[in-house]
């Protein structure tokens, strides 16, 4: 059986991460895979309504945080680590990189206590001690928030951080920054800038530079 592959997508709002998601989904079938699309918060029917929670009411950025890492942890135990389990490719539009960036980084909560939250969350054992179970590849939409906030204009009707400032954006990007220099080897660093086939040749260079797909 093949190894479960574990990808997640990361960016501000308005990086356009949705559209990649879906062609990589389809080249990992044609390739023969099994893929399971998730997303987070999200992703099972508890995690879907703790997200209906954290994307539409009002509360603190710690109330946030663990309601992102309760949804987190339904989301590993009932869908992720089952769909690793059978082999199958996990792509997961945001995962705890996102915690870091929105209420780390965007809402200014305390980076040590969500790096506690994560290892509690994430910790498994593995054949040579404890293991953070996290993406293998984390592919990062990297894109100024001013031309984020253009791409929004128009959209569907703003979610809770969809509507937030330039200046918290600003925050959430330069905290994907250092998550990104904390783990350079998981990250794929995209310019999404640039014209969707160029973003889409790069996202599929970084599944090919790691031998996924032919
Ligand atoms: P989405 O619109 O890309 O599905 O993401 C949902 C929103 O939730 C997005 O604005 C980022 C935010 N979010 C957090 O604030 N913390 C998290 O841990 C996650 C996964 C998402």
């Amino acid at each position: 059986m093949n190894d479960g592959i574990f990808i997640s997508f990361e960016g501000i709002d308005g990086a356009g991460k949705s559209t990649h998601i879906q062609s990589l989904a389809k080249a990992f079938e044609a390739a023969g895979r099994v893929v399971t699309c998730s997303r987070e918060p999200g992703g099972t029917d508890l995690a879907e309504r703790l997200r209906a929670l954290v994307l539409n009411e009002d509360m603190d950025a710690m109330t946030e945080a663990l309601l992102v890492f309760a949804s987190r942890r339904d989301h590993l135990q009932r869908c992720i680590e089952p769909a690793l389990q059978r082999g199958e490719v996990v792509l997961c539009d945001r995962f705890t990189d996102a915690t870091f960036a929105y209420q780390g980084g965007g809402r200014g909560f305390d980076w040590e206590t969500l790096a506690w939250l994560e290892r509690l969350v994430q910790m498994r054992d593995g054949p040579a001690g404890p293991v953070l179970l996290e993406p293998a590849l984390t592919i990062w939409f990297d894109l100024d928030p001013a031309v984020a906030a253009q791409r929004l204009q128009g959209a569907r009707a703003p979610d809770k951080f969809e509507s937030e400032s330039l200046g918290f954006f600003t925050k959430v990007r330069q905290a994907y920054l250092r998550r990104h220099s904390n783990a350079p080897h998981r990250f794929a660093q995209i310019d999404a800038a640039q014209s969707r086939q160029a973003v889409w040749s790069d996202v599929l260079a970084a599944v090919r530079d790691r031998a996924w797909l032919p």
